[in-house]
């Protein structure tokens, strides 16, 4: 007999109660917030004392083969609205469930290269940066880090776990599609702020993540182009930019890229994962496949794959039967997990798990606009033309680009959902996303005196007769860029040119600003007076333009890319991106992707190998249309008192550089210090200068600093084939320091002893 009374023998209250504290428990797991696990963890794992890898080694322990299994796939695409969710999902790129009674947190993926995005489905918030390549042009150590860590707060807010952002590929084509979401064309400034970046993030308890490993330097064909590319040039270009990044960062997580390389696709690459990232850079996190980047079981998890997003196709019960055969052993199996649950533990996730709330929208706001102040650079300006002195100007032509109403933003999984929604109604916006920040509201804020009107640029006469009748025209262009394709050419799309070249004959004091994810030509450079690039600066964009352009904020930012005259002078200067067609039967773009294509493997030779940017122009003695590095001031910088020691140095031993600057003019402005290196009797062929160092520093009029950098063996040395490491090898070293790559102040000399001598 029961010793408790049956249920229905009770009082009818009491039965009320009894359901309703049942109901409670039952239902409390779903009641926890998103993102929390629902209960209190407990076990030797959570002993802060221990190390990363002795917790994660006690909770894989702990864990059941399927348990195991759970962790190393998603169960389906997350990109629909809030009732397509799996329970506790948030909605947004991927989603794993943790194991609550473990702690294991719930892995909540976000795509969040220049801010947070998909919030508009679910009506958050997120602060929609300037591009990351914009970011990288300030070559600021310190932005970068607050724009990490403004990404990783508004990501903690939001209950996110975990970012896919860190795109970090070189722009070694500049016609990519997705430029605008990495850090330039050189592998020391690339690493160094996306280090920065992630570091900063990972500091608000979210895992961090760089992306797409490796050599995913076009969209064009993304998922069947098969790059060929020799193993030194990979190292001494891509490949470096991820190796200091992660020493910058111990991000958690690198994204495998969609593409093949050498053969084989990056996400069974044993040569990119288990050799180079994790034995030779050390990296202790997980590798995590693109979306539908994985094409098989066994060989990408024995080459290094920890992580299949987003469906279950090799990484569910394919792995489990491979383990079961033995094709994977069951120790790649445990170390797949464990280095999952280690970025989970080393990042606090397990110790400081979401803490959510209303993302400080106000600090966001502020963070944008100073992040695209410090951003925006200007590429010419002839006589003075900028600053404009507002008391000056009776009127004011604001030309072209949809300037009435907002700034362009970059497409595809790096864009953050405008504030307000689309600046440009959806029928009319070509797909394109404008943020709600009007160049023409700013300015006008700024010259109330003035008037100031604005032409769509649409008919290029009017548009010209508009710029006659004014004291200035500021004509805005823009070039669209976005994930999945390249653009056709680096020329503005559209009559856009045309555009600029008469409104420039009406008027001699014509300024162009550009909204672009990268390079641009400028046929008609010559006939304007003063350029800003502005890149997708963000949604405080036009704000920042309109302080630069009235001298509110002195600009400081130079270019993190190569502006090419023209195609002619691009390693590949004829298209050869595009796919050949497959002849008839269409196959999903990636297994199991709704999208289905006809085009088939090809290949593409990246034989301008190591020599990307400006390496490639000043081996090539080309004549950029702007240099690597370039970048005004409304102030003058002046270089002196370079010194080197030793000028002969032992092996092994670190090289001191240093200079003094001077603000020479009469605004307080900053100036990047760029230094590079030409080794002078190498036995290989080495770029004729590499960026090994940078810094920016802030100066009043006639104020001087002294700028440092060391030199270290690792600078002076280039990736040997035959001994797999980098080597310094004996001779002279010529030291060049200067305001871009073209423009080089001091030169001096040093040089390095063979090993064993002084
Ligand atoms: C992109 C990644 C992105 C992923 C998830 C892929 O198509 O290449 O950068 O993180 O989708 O949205």
């Amino acid at each position: 007999m029961p010793m408790t009374k049956p249920l229905n023998t009770l009082p009818r209250l009491s039965r009320l109660i009894i359901a309703a504290l049942a109901l409670t428990l039952a239902v409390a797991p779903i009641l926890a917030q998103p993102g929390q696990p629902p209960q209190k963890p407990a076990g030797p794992w959570m002993d802060k004392t221990l190390s990363f890898d002795q917790r994660a080694g006690l909770l894989v322990q702990a864990l059941t083969f399927d348990e195991k299994i759970s962790l190393l796939h998603a169960n389906g695409w997350e990109m629909g609205g809030p009732e397509t969710l799996p329970l506790r999902a948030l909605g947004n790129a991927g989603f794993i469930a943790g194991i609550p009674r473990f702690g294991i947190p719930d892995l909540q993926m976000a795509d969040a290269t220049v801010g947070v995005t998909h919030s508009s489905v679910f009506g958050r918030y997120s602060t929609p940066l300037p591009s990351t390549i914009a970011e990288t042009s300030s070559w600021d150590v310190e932005l970068a880090r607050e724009y990490g860590s403004l990404i990783g707060r508004e990501l903690r807010d939001q209950g996110y776990t975990m970012t896919l952002g860190g795109g970090i590929d070189l722009t070694r084509e500049p016609r990519n599609g997705r430029n605008f979401e990495y850090h330039g064309e050189d592998p020391i400034l690339a690493g160094t702020m996306t280090g920065a970046e992630m570091k900063a993030l990972q500091e608000q308890h979210i895992i961090g993540d760089l992306k797409h490993y490796a050599m995913n330097d076009q969209e064009s064909g993304r998922s069947f182009v098969n790059v060929k590319v020799g193993k030194r040039a990979m190292r001494e270009s891509d490949l470096l930019g991820f190796e200091i990044a992660l020493k910058g960062s111990n991000a958690g997580a690198v994204m495998c890229s969609y593409n093949l390389v050498n053969g084989d696709y990056a996400c069974e690459n044993n040569y990119l994962l288990n050799e180079a990232l994790k034995k030779d850079f050390g990296f202790q996190g997980f590798v995590v496949s693109d979306w539908g980047a994985t094409h098989s079981t066994a060989k990408a998890a024995n080459a290094g794959l920890d992580l299949e997003m987003p469906e279950p196709d090799y990484f569910g019960a394919a792995l489990k039967k491979a383990v079961a055969s033995g094709e994977v052993p069951l120790s790649r199996l445990d170390n797949m997990v464990h280095r999952i649950l280690r970025s989970e533990f080393a990042v606090g996730l397990f110790d400081n798990p979401p803490d959510r709330r209303v993302p400080d929208v106000f600090h966001g706001l502020e963070v944008a606009e100073r992040v695209a102040e410090q951003t925006i650079v200007l590429l010419k300006n002839t006589n003075g033309q900028l600053p404009l002195a507002a008391s000056n100007i009776h009127s004011i032509a604001i030309i072209g680009s949809h300037a009435d109403v907002g700034v362009l933003s970059g497409g595809g999984s790096g864009q953050v959902d405008p504030i307000g929604g689309n600046a440009i109604p959806w029928a009319v916006s070509n797909g394109q996303v404008w943020h709600r920040s009007s160049p023409l509201q700013a300015i006008r804020a700024r010259a109330p005196g003035a008037k100031v009107a604005y032409d769509p640029g649409t008919d290029t006469n009017r548009a010209a007769t508009l710029a006659k009748a004014s004291d200035v025209a500021i004509v805005f262009v823009n070039q669209p860029t976005g994930e999945g394709d390249d653009v056709p050419s680096l020329s503005l799309p559209g009559q856009q040119d045309a555009l600029v070249a008469a409104v420039a004959a009406a008027n001699p004091h014509t300024i162009v600003v550009i909204e672009s994810g990268g390079a641009v030509t400028m046929p008609w450079i010559d006939k304007v007076s003063a350029v800003l690039e502005a890149w997708y600066p963000g949604t405080r964009g036009a704000e920042a333009i309109s302080n630069i352009l009235f001298g509110d904020v002195n600009p400081s930012a130079k270019l993190p890319v190569t502006f090419a005259k023209s195609e002619a002078d691009l390693p590949h200067p004829v298209e050869m991106l595009q796919p050949p067609p497959r002849q008839g039967e269409e196959v999903p773009m990636f297994p199991g992707a709704p999208w289905k294509v006809n085009i088939r493997r090809f290949d593409i030779e990246y034989d301008e190998g190591l020599l990307v940017g400006y390496k490639w122009y000043d081996a090539k003695n080309k004549q950029p249309l702007f240099p690597f590095g370039y970048g005004l001031s409304y102030t003058k910088f002046d270089y002196s008192d370079l010194k080197i020691t030793p000028d002969k140095v032992a092996s092994g031993r670190p090289v001191q550089v240093s200079l003094q600057v001077r603000n020479s003019g009469s605004r307080a402005g900053a100036e990047v210090v760029e230094l590079y290196l030409h080794d002078l009797q190498a036995s290989v062929d080495r770029p004729p200068q590499e960026l090994k160092g940078f810094r920016r520093v802030v100066l009043t009029p006639g104020q001087a600093q002294t700028v440092s950098f060391t030199i270290d063996q690792r600078a002076m040395s280039f990736y040997s084939l035959a001994k797999k490491s980098w080597v310094a090898e004996p001779g002279g070293f010529e030291v060049l320091v200067g305001a871009s790559s073209r423009d080089i102040r001091l030169r001096g000399n040093f040089e390095l002893a063979a090993a064993g001598r002084r």
